[in-house]
């Protein structure tokens, strides 16, 4: 279906991929920039923390029971009524199955009762382009996407348009800091766990840095997690001392590797677009928020004259505003989905992309 887009566009967005269930309202101008009007998380962090990560059942259950209310929250912070929206946005993947259905389910609803557009977002685009809403960053630029369920290089080309030239053969950068958190008897979610304990901590302890210095930005990260795993274990029983120095000593880690791709994949940013594109690195995803990374990737950015864009964390992390907005920017250039659109576990933004090294690759 072709939709009317009209000038402005106020869209409702609702993200339930994973265990954050939101909703929220944005406007897009008629000059290209965007507006939160709300923007409603609840978070079912609580649910899920004895069990170390996201159980897809809790998660799904936790949705049903939560979405009403964060709908109806959206809505009368915006201080707007059904009758205010010009569209209705949800994920449709990549996700938790079970969780997309529910939002997908009343999308379809609410769009289906009010006969206004339903437009189904790939939530990795939504991140993609979260810096045009708060930025008003125009195409291209280099994207590099870090949270518990994505590590990937991309280059962002236009609404529906992106280059992969990195992803993650095993871990999400994120799931490596949860799962060395977890080890260490840290706990959930293990960022910033890791983050705190590494503060005073020192980086003394010898760790690996997969992939380091490989022609593609990929990533590699279980390997350094199982060394974590015998450095923790050779030094057991650990001290708070020890603890500390482990989490400095795995951040730093982290923090050379990211480097290395995010350098790697600056360099074939220019080649593939010559030196005249924009040079502007954003960073989204949850993991965005560690200040020791965001540091060094200032430092990478600035040696290769790219400017770094990091939007503010409540808009790094899982929410609905960039549902809205990768709805309200698909709405303008008259995109938007059948009824019919199904919930997709996988939904990779670049389906050309050549696989990766290895097996069990994450899309
Ligand atoms: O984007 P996000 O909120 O949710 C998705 O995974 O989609 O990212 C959550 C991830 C978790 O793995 C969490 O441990 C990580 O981001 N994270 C951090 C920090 N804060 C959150 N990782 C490293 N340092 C942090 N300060
Ligand atoms: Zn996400």
């Amino acid at each position: 279906m072709v939709a009317q887009a009209k000038d402005p566009i106020t869209v409702l967005g609702i993200e339930t991929s994973c265990d954050e269930t939101a909703a929220a309202i944005v406007t897009r101008l008629g000059n290209g920039h965007g507006e939160i009007l709300s923007n409603v998380v609840r978070s079912q962090l609580d649910l899920h923390a004895a069990y170390g990560g996201v159980v897809p059942e809790i998660a799904a259950r936790a949705h049903v029971e939560l979405l009403d209310a964060a709908i109806l929250q959206a809505l009368a912070e915006a201080k707007l009524g059904f009758d205010g929206v010009d569209a209705v946005a949800a994920t449709a993947g990549p996700g938790l199955v079970g969780g997309l259905i529910v939002g997908l389910t009343m999308a379809k609803s609410i769009a289906l009762a009010r006969g206004v557009p339903f437009i189904a977002v790939n939530h990795l685009e939504a991140h993609a382009l979260t810096a045009g809403l708060t930025d008003g960053l125009s195409f291209p630029y280099l994207l590099l996407l870090v949270s518990g369920g994505h590590t990937q290089l991309l280059i962002v080309k236009d609404v529906g348009d992106y280059e992969r030239l990195g992803t993650t053969l095993d871990d999400a950068l994120g799931e490596a800091f949860d799962k060395a958190a977890k080890l260490l008897g840290l706990g959930y979610p293990g960022g910033p766990e890791v983050e705190k304990h590494a503060a005073r901590g020192r980086a003394s302890i010898k760790l690996p840095r997969p992939m380091l210095g490989r022609p593609e930005p990929h990533f590699s990260l279980a390997g350094l997690k199982t060394a974590l795993r015998h450095e923790a274990m050779a030094h057991a029983p650990l001290s708070d001392e020890t603890i500390a120095d482990l989490c400095a000593s795995f951040q730093e880690a982290v923090v050379d590797i990211v480097s290395d791709r995010t350098a790697r994949a600056i360099a074939i940013y220019e080649k593939l677009l010559g030196a005249d594109a924009q040079r502007v690195l954003v960073v989204a995803g949850g993991v965005a928020a560690n200040q020791r990374l965001k540091a060094a990737l200032e430092k990478t950015a600035r040696e290769h004259d790219f400017r770094l864009i990091v939007p503010p964390p409540a808009l790094c992390t899982d929410n609905a505003a960039m549902i809205a907005w990768a709805g309200a920017e698909r709405l303008a250039r008259g995109l938007s989905d059948d009824l019919a659109a199904p919930a997709r576990a996988r939904w990779p933004l670049d389906p050309d992309a050549p696989p990766a090294l290895g097996a069990g690759v994450k899309a």
